[in-house]
């Protein structure tokens, strides 16, 4: 059975983890929109990796990786991670198809993105991403099957770099000069380095008999359709973008497991509403404790209490099978633990995530407050040594999701976790034995 991993929130849930975990057992690691603004830790055996390109199940060197279509791939910095992995006796490249169909990430799509966010900040990652999903949209962008044919390469980076240029002048009053030989010339020497690993990866997931996992980068809510639009990514991050990013049909997916990942809080990076956000000192011991700060870019995320109304709006979506819950141990030691189970908005209360931008910079949270516990959960093994308040606290989130908590993450570690639900196959522990 093919399972889906998927992040729940507004990104950096501890997807890395869960995948390098779970991809243990299977044969095929797809990774199917974004592009290196995701960034996904990985602790083996005490080292650590951080992957922004690849999938993060790449690192179980039984497993095929994928770099699937709906990608935006910035060869020269796939390249390096390669190579950072490679050097650590990690092989890669006999092992990793990437689409001919994915677009390129080329330096004018970054150029693109500083400006852009002069203008109407967004808080992006700064990789060229949204500029590049901009061109595939707009029919200019450049794919990786167009590396096979310098001519017409060439020919779409110099209009590609006409377009920007006149952009930049007419519209930012910026100067901007790349030449096309340097763009093409750079393009094709990590082209070099991978041209063998290029192929059509969708009919190679249509008729491969191996198991695949599915890795989805960013989160729910930074979706480009169902997220907190416009402070989102420029690709679908929830389930919405799977047949599309991995051109597969939609019914390939209908006997898949679909396991979302949610922490114990909520954090997100970049510009954008965020109604549980906590600005006080209890958001500043959320992001101390949880070492909370962007694996791409360095930045603190901004920190506050678990949003149940949000990841609602996830479970639904997405049709979740089970969630796994990372970072419960942040939460040790607090007197108060809240949790948001609707919004107001003056006199009126919502119980569903709201498209309106304007409703949801207003929404104020409705809490439900639990006693916090004092004994530590950080990287327990064992179902019986959660604590009780934690138990209350988890059991009320399945709840009121009406979905399962079916594995707490409880360290970085791949080692640290507990299953709590028998969902995915052969799991001993079923929630009810809990109780
Ligand atoms: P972009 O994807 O770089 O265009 O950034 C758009 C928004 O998504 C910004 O708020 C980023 O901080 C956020 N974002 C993009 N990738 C990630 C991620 O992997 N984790 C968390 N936030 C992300």
């Amino acid at each position: 059975m093919n399972l889906v991993i998927l992040g729940a929130q507004w990104g950096d849930e501890g997807k890395g983890k869960i995948v390098d975990l779970l991809s243990a057992e299977y044969e095929v690691v797809v990774r199917y929109q974004g592009g290196s603004n995701a960034g996904h830790t990985v602790m083996v055996n005490g080292q650590k990796f951080i992957l922004h390109l690849l999938p993060t199940g790449i690192l179980h060197t039984h497993t095929v990786g994928v770099i699937a279509q709906g990608m935006v791939v910035d060869l020269e910095l796939l390249v390096e991670e390669i190579k950072q992995i490679e050097s650590k006796g990690i092989s890669v490249r006999d092992r990793l198809l990437i689409s001919d169909r994915a677009h390129l990430v080329l330096p004018y799509h970054k150029t693109l993105d500083a400006l852009l966010e002069k203008r109407g900040k967004i808080g992006t990652t700064l990789r060229g991403i949204g500029p590049a999903y901009m061109l595939k949209y707009a029919r200019k962008g450049a794919r990786v099957c167009d590396l096979w044919d310098k001519d017409r390469f060439y020919s779409i980076i110099k209009d590609n770099l006409e377009f920007v240029e006149e952009l930049c002048k007419k519209v930012y009053c910026e100067d901007f000069q790349m030449k096309v030989d340097e763009v093409v010339d750079r393009a094709l020497e990590s082209f070099e380095e991978i041209k063998h690993c290029i192929t059509d990866t969708s009919s190679y997931l249509l008729n491969t008999k191996k198991s695949i996992l599915f890795e989805g980068a960013q989160g729910t809510l930074l979706d480009v359709d169902i997220g907190t639009y416009p402070y989102v990514t420029s690709s679908n991050s929830s389930a919405l973008g799977l047949s599309a990013g991995t051109g597969l049909p939609p019914k390939f997916f209908s006997n898949a497991k679909f396991i979302g990942v949610s922490k114990a809080y909520a954090t997100r990076v970049g510009e954008g509403p965020f109604p549980t956000e906590l600005k006080d000192e209890v958001g500043q011991l959320l992001r101390e404790k949880g070492k909370e700060y962007g694996a791409t870019t360095g930045r603190p995320r901004r920190c506050g209490w678990l949003d149940l109304v949000a990841l609602k709006h996830a479970v639904d979506l997405n049709g979740l099978d089970g969630i796994v819950l990372t970072k419960l141990d942040v939460l040790d030691g607090f007197g108060e633990i809240k949790v948001c189970t609707a919004y107001r908005v003056e006199d009126k209360v919502f119980k569903n995530f709201p498209a309106s931008l304007s409703l949801l910079e207003k929404a104020q949270p409705v809490y439900e407050c639990f006693e916090g516990w004092k004994e530590s959960t950080y990287g327990i093994t064992n179902y019986k040594d959660i604590p009780e308040k934690a138990m209350n606290y988890i059991q009320f989130i399945e709840r009121f999701l009406g979905a399962p908590i079916v594995m707490l993450s409880t360290s970085p570690e791949r080692d640290k976790y507990i299953w709590l639900s028998e969902i995915i196959h052969g799991r001993k522990v079923a929630s009810s034995d809990i109780c």
